[in-house]
């Protein structure tokens, strides 16, 4: 199966009330054990490529071929959008290029008039390419990958100028933060979530900071027209959990333990157990 644009697999969980994962890869592993799961899942899914981690891996043009090749020689059947996650505006245009099926520009470090006038452009290059656009609006607070957002919720006025434009999704800030929440955090704000939908109608609503929520926040938020979410960290800390304790247990000074096909095996497998976590709280699984 070729790459999807994202447009048909979440509107469909929007509708069906449940949300499709966007879990963000960093090399051949993370993309091998997204994919496994989900096709044993029989899951849709968004596979996320920060601007940092296509630098990573050399190039988005790699990151496409590698991620179509997968496709194709791991028969995967299920719908997998390629998506980029907060684009620049130079970024957006990369991946076009690369063959991604999905985009997303993050305009909301610009003032709201300039995020409008480049959201606009991208609508129309990718209406035309048949790509789904993600849109941003307030900040996720933390940092991803060099991102840096200070957390100010989005403003449900500006939301709707954005939905207006008719992007595929909307990313809105809502009290959410990349990486791990600290202690205090109050928790997500609903009743801005309520008020973004009330303005954005039927538009899919995209929750970044999907490490960490506990599952009944995630259920009001699917509740609430969130039908895409994203998760990156709790991934790495699953990988760094099991590759230390592989070294610690002295796996690797046993035999050829040493092969990094071996050595990396744990950590593989625990990305797969949290992609299949994720995606039985999110209720994607069957939904292929
Ligand atoms: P976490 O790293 O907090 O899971 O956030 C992922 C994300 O929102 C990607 O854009």
């Amino acid at each position: 199966m070729a790459l999807v644009s994202a447009k048909e697999m979440l509107e469909k969980a929007r509708d069906g009330k449940y949300a499709v994962g966007q879990f963000n890869i960093n090399n051949l592993e993370w993309a091998k054990s997204v994919l496994q799961t989900a096709e044993e899942l029989k899951s849709p899914v968004i596979l996320g490529v920060s601007e940092g981690a296509g630098k990573y891996m050399t190039g988005f043009k790699t990151v496409a071929a590698m991620v179509k090749a997968m496709i194709d020689e791991m028969h995967i059947t299920v719908p997998v959008a390629l998506h980029l996650d907060h684009g620049t505006y130079e970024g957006c245009y990369k991946c076009i290029e690369a063959g991604f099926s999905s985009i997303m520009f993050d305009g909301s470090h610009f003032p709201i008039e300039e995020n409008i006038a480049k959201t606009k452009e991208l609508v129309e290059v990718c209406k035309k390419k048949g790509l789904s656009l993600e849109a941003e609006v307030g900040s996720i607070g933390g940092e991803e990958d060099g991102v840096v957002g200070l957390g100010e919720c989005a403003d449900p006025d500006e939301c709707k100028k954005i939905a207006d434009l008719k992007v595929t999704i909307l990313a809105a800030g809502i009290g959410n933060i990349h990486g791990k929440y600290p202690a205090n955090w109050p928790g997500l704000r609903f009743d801005i979530l309520a008020a973004i939908k009330a303005k954005t109608g039927d538009m899919p609503l995209v929750l970044h900071g999907g490490t960490g929520i506990p599952t009944d926040m995630i259920k009001k938020a699917i509740s609430l027209g969130v039908a895409k979410i994203n998760v990156n960290t709790e991934c790495q800390l699953a990988f760094q959990a099991a590759t230390r304790k592989y070294i610690e247990e002295g796996k690797d000074l046993v035999g050829k333990g040493f092969d990094p096909r071996k050595l990396l095996a744990p950590g593989t497998e625990a990305i797969k157990n949290t992609v299949k976590e994720k995606m039985e709280i999110f209720g994607s699984i069957g939904k292929a």
